[in-house]
């Protein structure tokens, strides 16, 4: 950060900046400040996220990376320099953007870091700065930071500058309401180079799927689609699901809408709300039963049945799977007519009852 660049000092700094302007100008101008329903805790949220990551917890990792390495290591600082930025530049981007998939990926999929990165998908619109919408501890584990931080002290601050800014094009635009993939898809001459572009960076399609409010609407997907520049690490990991539609609904599957001051300083404050992950006293127990249920389903409709076992409304997801690895099962009813469903969990023919449970 603040490297001198092109003969301008810190002028990454205020590249990155001017990104942001970028699209906030380009979605202030088509409109969005005029259609967007957010309230002033989601503003506060956001800006505050932004100001903070910005103005200190980069900086405080950066100048800890430095102190550290100068303390314990002094004769490894620059040794990467006079290496080519040819090679510096997709080290610096690979490794990054490797560690913030897994980081991200975990956040899902473990239930602290779920709390840290909740409200990041409490946001019901997409826009400019939900990128940065986090709690505020959940920027001080983020291990691409201190990635940054250690290829800075080894020499390769121009790598690191010039990616930060290729970074954040990508992922603020996937982040914006400015849909640039759109006129890809229906395009037919366009359509082969999104098809290209698709696996190698993040699109907005990509990424909206992942705030989508539930894989009900078979365009979503909020437990895949981890990547934050490259798709290539969910290609390769299994978690990829590309569409060429965008959700009609964002936010939780069960909205719960926390304070602000509970979304951004969890773990110091907690939620007065009790349905809320976090407030003091809530807890997930387990939902199921032995006894499977009967349902009315309708044929050609989707269903989202519960794996966890911890939905309130059994034998159906409800979200309450968010922070562990298990997720729901898609699936359309066939027919219309009750369905005997499978509520132990553990039917091999799920989301129908093979009568395993009778076996406990
Ligand atoms: S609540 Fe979604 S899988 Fe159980």
């Amino acid at each position: 950060m603040g490297t001198k660049l092109l003969g301008i000092p810190n002028i990454d700094v205020y590249l990155v900046m001017g990104i942001l302007l970028f699209f906030i100008f380009i979605e202030v101008i088509g409109g969005y400040l005029h259609q967007t329903k957010r309230k002033s805790g989601d503003w506060i949220q956001e800006l505050g996220s932004f100001l903070l990551l910005s103005l200190a917890t980069k900086p405080f990792i950066v100048l800890a990376v430095l102190f550290l390495g100068n303390t314990f290591f002094p004769q490894a600082q620059y040794v990467l320099n006079g290496y080519s930025l040819w090679l510096l530049l997709p080290l610096y981007l690979f490794v990054d953007d490797l560690l913030q998939y897994w980081y991200h990926r975990s956040a899902h999929e473990y239930p602290f870091l779920w709390k840290l990165h909740r409200t990041h998908h409490q946001a019901e619109e997409m826009g400019f700065f939900v990128s940065y919408r986090n709690a505020a501890v959940y920027y001080l584990f983020m291990p691409n930071i201190w990635w940054m931080g250690l290829i800075s002290f080894l020499g390769g601050g121009i790598a690191v500058s010039i990616g930060l800014i290729l970074k954040q094009i990508v992922i603020i635009g996937a982040h914006s309401t400015i849909k640039w993939d759109k006129p890809f898809y229906k395009n037919k001459f366009l359509s082969p180079f999104i098809s290209l572009i698709e696996r190698i960076i993040i699109t907005p399609a990509f990424h909206h799927a992942h705030h989508g409010k539930s894989k009900l609407d078979t365009v979503s997907d909020p437990n895949g689609n981890f990547g934050n520049m490259f798709s290539i690490w969910d290609q390769l990991f299994g978690t990829a699901s590309f569409t060429r539609q965008f959700p009609k609904e964002y936010g939780l599957q069960t909205p719960v809408q926390d304070h602000w001051s509970a979304a951004y300083l969890y773990p110091f404050v907690h939620s007065k709300d009790e349905k809320s992950e976090l407030s003091k006293s809530f807890t997930k127990s387990n939902t199921s039963s032995l006894e499977p249920i009967f349902v009315n389903l309708i044929e050609g409709e989707n269903y989202l049945w519960c794996k966890c076992g911890k939905s309130k409304s059994q034998p159906f997801c409800d979200g309450s799977h968010h922070g562990s690895k298990i997720k729901p099962i898609l699936f359309q009813a066939k027919r219309t007519g009750r369905s005997k469903i499978c509520n132990c969990k553990k039917s091999k023919i799920g989301p129908f009852c093979d009568n395993t449970h009778l076996k406990f």
